[in-house]
């Protein structure tokens, strides 16, 4: 593979083409972009319209990967004979064509680029190889939202793929291991053009990284929940019975996280003759965490089957219908009647009892998700605040909280009220009269007793009945992020 040097020239020959993701995202504009998302490569070559300047020829090369002349392409590459030799480039005579993608890429940390196998374009159906390594892909953007954002020590991206991760993470010190090797060598160059230092391993799960704790950890297994087969994807197929991968991920590591620390996972798990939270809740309290699980989506097995036999390239082929029988046995056999795909997000936080929430959520959420993630974390202790100190403190309501009432027109009173989050996970809830007005009045000057007092003077109820009813809902709506310090 390439060295630090030939990664160094390719750095500087891209820059100088002006291959980089501000400069192409403005020459591709949102149609070309929009285009190359939906995996089709004629938006950008209408835009490109045969342009000749270096920055079209390295569209052209990384990005369609299409044939360009080698006498064109050579003196744009920064290291084209270490290219050659690593087989990132096929040279076919005066044409040369990439073996690889090669794409600008870039988060609030940083900007720079992703290595990985090439995205098939413009329909074409090409199966992946076992060793296949991902580029950029939705679920790769979603795992990246869902990280609680800061700056942190000590971080392990497990199943690091193509190495995306690590443009998005703000780390100290990055860890990123994986099962494939390829996987690693692609993600050395990512990383190493995106100048992101990471310790690259081999290896499975935790087994890299034995003994070794981390601030965060970040992960998007290779969840597929498939029957067991020689020749499997790795980057998604685990090779563990059902779900079992996911649930190593999960119980393995309180034993890798520092105290405070967190592990996001997004993934999919089994759903049987059991309710899905009860068996993930096996999971997660005995690492004595706190948990956010949200199960974003319900597939039945006909859709899920469906969905990953089409992403593995065999729609229309031969062994389509008879790979599709066996998924069907085997989760028959298996006991799996549907499959739950969603987010979990943990933190060590070392008490007697943690918060572990378990939860469908298939609505829209505000991004960046990870704030809300990490408020939820922070609100714990707040919620769970000794009663008289509860209390006593001065709340306010968030302030991108809304109230929405609805009613027939003309009536004296709204039949309808919903508090309503303008952010993190967007949630609504009705709160009736009470409760509405006490969190109507949490402005952060008056402690919530006067408040709740103040209330039950208007309702006309006795003041510590009104208190005893709402304690538990304020509580919720502290945990919920509704109203805040
Ligand atoms: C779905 S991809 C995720 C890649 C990348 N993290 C991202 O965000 O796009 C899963 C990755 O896990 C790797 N993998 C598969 N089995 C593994 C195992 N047992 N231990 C560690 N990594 C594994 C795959 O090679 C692949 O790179």
């Amino acid at each position: 593979m390439l060295d630090d040097t030939a990664i160094s020239a390719l750095r500087r020959a891209l820059q100088d083409a002006d291959y980089t993701l501000d400069a192409v995202s403005e020459r591709l504009g949102e149609t070309g972009l929009s285009g190359l998302a939906r995996n089709s490569s004629v938006p950008t070559l209408r835009t490109l319209a045969g342009a000749t300047d270096a920055q079209a020829e390295l569209i052209r090369f990384w990005l369609l990967g299409r044939p360009v002349a080698a006498a064109t392409i050579r003196p744009l590459l920064g290291c084209p004979d270490a290219l050659v030799q690593a087989g990132l480039i096929h040279a076919n005579g005066d044409q040369w064509q990439a073996a690889v993608e090669l794409k600008p890429h870039g988060s609030q940390a940083r900007s720079g680029w992703i290595c990985s196998d090439q995205t098939p374009l413009d329909g074409r159906i090409v199966p992946p190889s076992e060793d296949f390594v991902l580029g950029a892909s939705p679920a790769s953007t979603t795992l990246a939202q869902l990280v609680p954002p800061g700056h942190y020590g000590t971080v392990l991206d497990l199943g690091t793929g193509c190495g995306i991760q690590g443009l998005h993470l703000n780390a100290e010190n990055l860890v990123a291991t994986d099962l494939n090797q390829r996987a690693l060598d692609l993600a050395r160059i990512s990383l190493g053009l995106s100048e992101v230092t990471a310790d690259l391993r081999l290896g499975s799960l935790y087994e890299p990284v034995a003994g070794e704790r981390f601030d965060l950890i970040v992960t998007n297994p290779p969840y597929v929940i498939s029957p067991p087969r020689p020749g499997r994807l790795i980057y998604r197929d685990g090779g563990f019975a059902g779900d079992d991968l996911m649930r190593e991920v999960v119980t393995g590591a309180a034993a890798h996280l520092n105290p405070g620390g967190v592990l996001v996972v997004l993934g999919n798990w089994a759903i049987t003759d059991r309710p899905w939270d009860e068996r993930l809740a096996e999971w997660i309290t005995p690492t004595g965490c706190d948990a956010l699980v949200l199960q974003r989506e319900v597939l039945d097995p006909y859709e899920y089957i469906e969905l990953w036999l089409a992403d593995a390239g065999l729609a229309g082929r031969a062994e389509y219908l008879p790979r599709y029988r066996q998924w069907l046995d085997y989760f028959a056999d298996s006991g799996i009647t549907s499959v739950g795909l969603g987010w979990l997000v943990l933190r060590r936080a070392e008490r007697a009892h943690p918060e572990v929430r378990f939860e469908d959520w298939p609505h829209a959420v505000h991004q960046p998700v990870g704030t809300a993630f990490a408020d939820f974390f922070a609100a714990v202790d707040d919620a769970r605040a000794p009663e008289a100190e509860f209390w006593a403190r001065c709340w306010r309501q968030h302030p991108e909280l809304t109230q929405e009432t609805f009613g027939e027109p003309g009536a004296a009173d709204p039949e309808h009220l919903v508090l309503r989050q303008g952010y993190g996970f967007g949630r609504a809830m009705e709160p009736g009269t009470a409760l509405a007005a006490v969190v109507g009045a949490c402005d952060g000057e008056l402690p919530l007793a006067a408040l709740v007092a103040a209330v039950s003077g208007l309702l006309e109820v006795g003041s510590q009945e009104l208190a005893d009813d709402l304690l538990p809902r304020l509580r919720e709506l502290v945990a919920l992020g509704y109203l805040v310090r």
